[in-house]
């Protein structure tokens, strides 16, 4: 043990052994679960989640290691991918596809730090049939019906006509037809954002 270079010298210390003069402390383990969330009919969940408060609409899918906090509604027929977190003041639509480790926002600290008053938290609603790729991130804005946010984007403003908005800040790259053409919304959202991962 003695042989090995510093950084890889480790001793085992039990949580209250003296270390010096003080303690080594114990910290306050809380569990992430499933606490107080109204579920639809046929929604599937992948344990460890962190949900609570919530309310998820029928047929909808929950990857592992997601958060969706108090007071969120889901709409029906949602993926929810691994990773992402969905804070309070959002509320999704119906047939919304939220990729791995999309994360939302709801203090854009107004003061220049966090708010310490939820008085000063923003809303986040997103419309239906919105896609929203991987590693995006939603401040509070609205998102209209059929919007595709890329992967990585940054969403600073409202979206207010279908399109496919990538970068940070998020711009429209294209546009969409808003009757729901096929042809435009399958170019804007490959068909593998919406298969079974
Ligand atoms: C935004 C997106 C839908 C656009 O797809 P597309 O219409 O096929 O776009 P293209 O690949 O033709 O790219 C068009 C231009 O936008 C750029 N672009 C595409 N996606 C981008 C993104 N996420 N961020 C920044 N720029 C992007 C391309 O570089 C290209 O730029 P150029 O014209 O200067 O070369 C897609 O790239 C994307 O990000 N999808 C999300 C995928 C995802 O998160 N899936 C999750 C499940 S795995």
């Amino acid at each position: 043990m003695d042989n090995l270079p510093r950084p890889f010298l480790t001793t085992q210390v039990s949580l209250t052994q003296p270390l010096g003069e003080s303690l080594v402390a114990k910290p306050e383990i809380r569990h992430a679960g499933i606490v107080d969330v109204t579920f639809g009919e046929n929604v599937t969940v992948v344990q460890p989640v962190n949900l609570f408060g919530c309310t998820i609409g029928g047929g909808s899918f929950v990857g592992p290691f997601v958060e969706i906090q108090k007071g969120v509604t889901i709409g029906k027929r949602c993926r929810i991918q691994s990773h992402s977190f969905i804070c309070e003041l959002v509320t999704i639509g119906d047939d919304c596809f939220i990729s791995h480790g999309a994360m939302f926002i709801n203090d854009p600290f107004v003061t220049g730090r966090p708010a310490a008053e939820r008085g000063l938290w923003r809303e986040t609603k997103v419309g239906n049939q919105v896609s929203i790729g991987t590693n995006a991130t939603i401040l509070p804005v609205t998102i209209c019906d059929g919007a595709v946010i890329g992967a990585g984007a940054v969403v600073t403003d409202d979206i207010t006509q279908p399109g496919v908005y990538v970068t940070n800040p998020a711009r429209l790259l294209r546009s969409l037809s808003r009757s729901g053409d096929s042809t435009a919304i399958n170019r804007g959202c490959p068909r593998y954002l919406f298969s079974d991962i």
